[in-house]
């Protein structure tokens, strides 16, 4: 039998609102209903994005100079993260970016890579395709900021606030084909500035890849900033992906290149080692990395150890995605 899984660009017009119209009536809708909701809504509401306040002493950020003013963004207060948000020093200075090193300690190296002017070829099986220039597309589709739970699946995980649009947003714009059935996102190749790409051992370019039904997913969100400033290069800045219920690997960074095909994307780490790091990589407690347990999490900043959660904890969003899919490797 086969589900009907409603696509992002399916959406009825009314819900095509510019999304900080949006998200400023959600979170008067927020602020106004009763309980524990009300403080974090309130709150969310008054906070601004790109607030500017990048001070000489963060050395892990790059001169504000460099990249442009973008549009304010409200904190989206439907993505509660249920957990503290990570110190900012650590998300920015403890990294996975292959293409710079494989040590977590990147940050120095990455800070490099010019990041404008950033084009992001989208195409494909798609009715529109374009190159857009990255300040544009921001522009056009404006931004929100939701804090999300980001989980590794080297058992670390970190909770931090991303500013970006939803996936489906950018997918409304180029129309995917009805026989498009995946995405695969491409990192840029910057070898001035990414020094590993000279390891030819590994298989260049990052690639990552999805369904068109997980890109549609409202959980699905391209960053383009971190704790309320430009997403720095280190944590794939300009421009990258994050799906918060899979595994970190599988949220390819500073995206260059955005194709929809009819067949499945072969990633950068299934092609490295296939039997640990699949297609879906949904994080499960249950199933260990042929490695390791993944039943617990390190968050990174206090060190404290705390329970992993199936789908991340964000089950009530996506397990509906998975359920006609039970042959498949769900879980690596
Ligand atoms: N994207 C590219 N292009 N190269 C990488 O090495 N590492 C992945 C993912 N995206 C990686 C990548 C892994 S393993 C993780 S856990 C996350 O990025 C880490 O993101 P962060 O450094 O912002 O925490």
């Amino acid at each position: 039998m086969r589900i009907h899984r409603k696509r992002g660009w399916e959406i009825p017009e009314s819900q095509v609102t510019p999304e900080p119209l949006v998200l400023s009536r959600r979170a008067l809708i927020a602020a106004a209903g009763a309980g524990a909701m009300l403080l974090p809504a309130a709150k969310a509401k008054a906070q601004w994005f790109f607030r500017r306040e990048q001070t000489p002493t963060d050395p892990w950020m790059r001169n504000p100079a460099e990249t442009p003013d973008l549009p304010p963004a409200m904190r989206n207060p439907r993505y509660q993260p249920g957990r503290a948000i990570s110190p900012e020093r650590e998300p920015v200075t403890y990294n996975n970016f292959y293409e710079f090193g494989s040590s977590k300690d990147v940050w120095s190296t990455a800070l490099r890579m010019p990041m404008r002017p950033w084009t992001i070829q989208v195409d494909g099986m798609v009715e529109e395709p374009a190159t857009f220039d990255l300040d544009d597309l921001i522009r056009r589709i404006g931004l929100e900021e939701r804090v999300y739970r980001l989980r590794c699946v080297e058992a670390w995980a970190m909770t931090v606030p991303w500013t970006g649009f939803p996936l489906a947003r950018l997918m409304d714009i180029v129309r995917p084909l009805g026989s498009a059935k995946y995405l695969r996102f491409e990192t840029a190749q910057k070898p001035e500035a990414m020094v590993a790409l000279r390891q030819s051992w590994y298989p260049w370019p990052h690639i990552e890849g999805c369904t068109v039904e997980e890109a549609a997913n409202e959980l699905a969100f391209m960053p383009v900033g971190l704790f309320g400033k430009p997403l720095p290069p280190q944590n794939g800045g300009p421009f990258r992906v994050v799906f918060p219920w899979k595994y970190g690997f599988k949220s390819g960074k500073s995206i260059a290149r955005i194709t929809l095909t009819d067949q499945r994307p072969r990633s950068f780490w299934e092609t490295l080692q296939g039997s640990e790091y699949g297609f879906w990589a949904n994080v499960n407690p249950e199933v260990p990395h042929p490695r390791w347990s993944q039943a617990t999490e390190r968050l990174i900043g206090t060190n404290e150890r705390v329970p992993t959660r199936l789908f991340n904890g964000y089950g009530e969003f996506v397990a509906g995605l998975y359920t006609n899919l039970q042959n498949e490797r769900l879980w690596a």
